[in-house]
């Protein structure tokens, strides 16, 4: 894949983000998703690549835009292309932190094709890399990613999404000694949390969001972290629509190679203030500034990328904000 691609990214990123963030606080989680959506669009059918997205807003007859299966690009590599567009709507509606615009990009077919259900996920940093094992218990994978970080359960924080869901996971690493940093929302930035050391998050537990468990998976191949998954199903019908999109064993645990393969490129954007990433700051006279990351699993190189812009010289699809 164009290592070139991988900045062409942050500009999709930017432009969801920047149209998205200017909702912050307002209480319209919808109003947020649309505005960061649109722009997203827009700014992928700028890219000169042929783009199929499998990781995007819902199924086609539930989703206007950047629905699985649509089109994106104006020609080039075919490329298959995992994104949420603004991941963490409540939290861009509440002014809370970690809401992001994301994009990754592999070859085509090296994504999980996963329809929009649950995912159970496991993921860990770099020095835990090997130490999980999601099919154990939450107290014996602390064990062994505590042996792994040559430090005590104790020392360990745990980042887990708050839902009564995950009441007996809360209340077991509770009884295991380690440390928990309950979140409202965003458990892609939570996963990648996993991987800074500044963050002081070691091992992220619980069920989220599928397709946010592939995007959290693109971006740990390029940050040398670890990931283990096993789909969560609600229904017979999202049984049989992953059955559709390919997936032949439905309590597969699926590792990190399988939910995102070879060469992957995975860009991200701050839309509010985070543990990762500045949000967007609407600076007056039509300047805004942008923090992103962008990262190769290729090279593993990991750039961030503080931007300024100056919306009246932007393309047409900034061009309102
Ligand atoms: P949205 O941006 O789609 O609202 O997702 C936010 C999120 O918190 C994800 O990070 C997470 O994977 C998922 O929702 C959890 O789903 P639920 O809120 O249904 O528990």
């Amino acid at each position: 894949m164009d290592r070139n691609l991988a900045l062409e990214c942050v500009r999709v990123t930017e432009s969801a983000a920047i149209s998205c963030a200017r909702l912050m606080g307002r209480g319209d989680r919808n109003g947020a998703d649309a505005a960061a959506v649109d722009a997203m669009r827009n700014a992928l059918n700028d890219l000169a690549i042929d783009g199929t997205v499998v990781i995007g807003e819902g199924e086609r007859d539930e989703a206007p835009m950047l629905y699985i299966g649509e089109k994106v690009g104006k020609g080039g590599a075919r490329v298959d292309i995992a994104l949420d567009p603004l991941e963490g709507t409540n939290l861009c509606a509440t002014g809370g932190p970690n809401a992001l615009a994301v994009i990754a990009i592999a070859e085509a077919g090296h994504f999980l094709h996963a329809p929009d259900t649950y995912m159970k996920k496991i993921a860990v940093g770099p020095r835990a890399k090997g130490a999980i094992d999601i099919t154990k218990s939450a107290t014996w994978n602390l064990h062994e990613v505590a042996k792994a970080k040559a430090c005590a359960v104790q020392d360990l924080t745990v980042i887990i999404l708050e839902r009564d869901r995950h009441n007996d996971l809360i209340h077991e690493v509770r009884e295991a000694g380690a440390r928990i940093k309950l979140i409202s929302d965003g458990d892609v930035s939570a996963a990648i949390a996993t991987c800074w050391e500044r963050t002081g998050v070691d091992i992220l537990i619980g069920t989220g969001g599928a397709p946010e468990g592939v995007l959290a998976a693109a971006a740990l191949r390029s940050t040398g972290g670890d990931m283990q998954a096993i789909l969560q199903f609600r229904h017979e019908e999202e049984k049989s629509r992953a059955l559709k999109m390919g997936v032949t064993d439905l309590n597969k645990v699926f590792t990190l190679e399988e939910l995102a393969k070879g060469d992957v490129v995975f860009a991200a954007t701050g839309v509010t203030t985070g543990d990762m990433l500045k949000g967007v700051d609407y600076l007056g006279g039509g300047a805004i500034t942008t923090e992103s990351v962008v990262m190769r699993s290729k090279t593993g190189t990991v750039r961030y990328i503080r931007t300024e812009h100056h919306i009246g010289r932007k393309p047409f699809y900034c061009s309102g904000l």
